[in-house]
């Protein structure tokens, strides 16, 4: 790990400055706190350059991954996603779209159709479940017949259960594509762990769920990545679009890259989106230099130790315990609440992700973080509150860098290939940590802008990308279907 001093001498250009007492001025005793609270955040800290070597090390593990020779070793996967550049049109109609991924199972009910303006236009109706902890981590069969019975329930609500419809799912897990609708679960992340799902093909399991409940009927015929079906919704608002990103429970990034690149899959002309799968960058050492003992303690203590290291840096299932952690340390350190935690604070997974940003969203009384703590059980001084805070900040600040990291990488990827100087590119985002945080967009946007000198960038935000993205992309199967059969 880096030392301090080593730290003081950096390029201060992505830096942001923390030591702005919100009130007032300090006593002495506050300030020398203040001043070693200072100290053990600084390693949270990353330069401009430590940010270009991220950059670099994620692109070649993306090479690797996207190479036949190199692929079963490399951490990012790349997975192919059989979802292509193509002229086809799509099929007008009603399509049910299904989002698993998150602590939420949603079904959605999404009408395509065509719009005189535009060539096409969606509407949406959704309803949500939560997955009790018994389904995500019991058996898979569990699991998916606990869909499967949100499906008929949803079916049910909204008088369609006669129809036989054609059926979108959104499942962001890595799954390794034999085609657009058949896919193998390579390993669960983000909390699930349901036993007999892992190697199978995902689109069988949810088939033969419906097939046991029998009570209704519906006709599979695509399974994207969340990532994906960000990209496909967005691309529908702004043909720029060419990469998807999502930065909620987990995270991670998918683009469409030259057919020629993708080695996994036969066939030279034009364009595959890939599902990077980068939250697995990493796992085989390369973000060793940076990892913090607190990364260490919430690696070890999740569902997947030693995998999925980036994301653990990043993504909003880690966040806040990443956070009661940093506390947890200046507490030891005799620097915050008197050198006592709460029962509660000492317990796992009891800072929770939503408080990072309901703090940093303080306008500056201290009201919000003073009621945050206070039901944690503990009674924060104004210090205390300013302290907690700075530790929320310094957590979400290095997420938002790493993130922009990670994506310059790709984006500087494509424009390599795409041999251009300069060039502008759209991507579409989604997640909770993106969306909700206070400053994690902001400090994104400028990661990626300043490690892209050649980029035009525009960031769009997706609604409801996941399910509208699945359907869309839904109907264009269909429509490629139907060509099939009667060209
Ligand atoms: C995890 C999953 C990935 C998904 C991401 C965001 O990284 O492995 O498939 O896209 O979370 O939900």
């Amino acid at each position: 790990m880096r030392s301090h001093s080593e730290k003081e001498n950096k390029s201060s250009e992505l830096n942001w400055k923390r030591f702005v007492p919100m009130t007032g001025g300090r006593c002495k005793m506050d300030l020398h706190i203040m001043k070693k609270v200072d100290q053990i955040l600084s390693e949270f800290e990353l330069s401009k350059e430590e940010l270009k070597e991220v950059m670099g090390r994620m692109q070649r593990e993306m090479h690797r991954g996207l190479r036949v020779e190199t692929h079963n070793e490399a951490s990012v996967k790349m997975l192919p996603t059989y979802v292509c550049s193509t002229p086809e049109g799509s099929e007008v109609g009603d399509f049910l779209a299904l989002d698993l991924g998150g602590t939420n199972f949603r079904v959605m009910l999404v009408m395509v159709g065509e719009d005189e303006e535009r060539g096409w236009k969606v509407e949406t109706k959704h309803h949500m479940y939560s997955i009790p902890e018994d389904a995500m981590t019991g058996t898979a069969e569990m699991l998916f017949d606990y869909i499967a019975e949100c499906i008929s329930d949803f079916l049910d609500k909204h008088h369609i259960k006669h129809k036989k419809l054609p059926l979108g799912f959104t499942f962001s897990f890595p799954v390794r594509h034999e085609d657009l609708d058949k896919g193998i679960l390579l390993n669960w992340t983000k909390g699930f762990k349901a036993s007999g799902a892992e190697g199978n093909n995902i689109v069988g399991l949810l088939r033969d769920a419906i097939k046991r409940r029998g009570d209704f009927e519906m006709d599979v015929v695509a399974m994207v990545n969340d990532t994906v079906a960000t990209m496909i919704s967005c691309y529908y608002e702004d043909r720029s679009c060419e990469v998807g990103m999502i930065v909620g429970t987990g995270c991670n990034v998918c683009y469409m890259e030259e057919m020629h690149m993708v080695e996994l899959v036969e066939g030279e002309e034009g364009r595959m989106c890939v599902n990077t799968e980068w939250g697995a960058f990493g796992d085989n050492g390369e973000l060793e230099d940076f990892r913090l003992e607190y990364d260490r303690v919430v690696d070890e203590s999740s569902l997947n130790p030693g995998h999925q290291l980036y994301e653990k840096l990043i993504s909003g299932k880690y966040m806040g315990e990443l956070v009661r952690l940093v506390l947890m340390k200046l507490v030891n350190e005799d620097l915050l609440f008197n050198g006592e935690a709460s029962e509660t604070l000492k317990t796992r997974g009891s800072f929770e992700t939503r408080f990072v940003s309901q703090i940093e969203s303080d306008t500056g009384d201290r009201k919000q973080i003073y009621n945050i703590l206070s039901s944690l059980g503990v009674l924060p001084s104004e210090l205390d509150c300013d302290i907690v805070r700075l530790a929320c900040e310094s957590v979400s600040t290095r997420a938002a860098h790493m993130c922009g990291a990670g994506l310059a990488g790709v984006v500087n990827l494509m424009r390599e290939r795409r041999c251009l100087d300069e060039w502008k590119i759209t991507v579409g985002v989604d997640g909770s940590v993106y969306k909700l945080h206070p400053r994690f967009k902001d400090l994104f946007h400028k990661t990626v802008r300043e490690l892209t000198p050649n980029g035009d960038i525009t960031f769009i935000q997706s609604e409801e990308g996941s399910g509208r993205g699945a359907a869309l992309i839904s109907a264009v199967a269909c429509k490629m279907a139907a060509r099939i059969i009667t060209p």
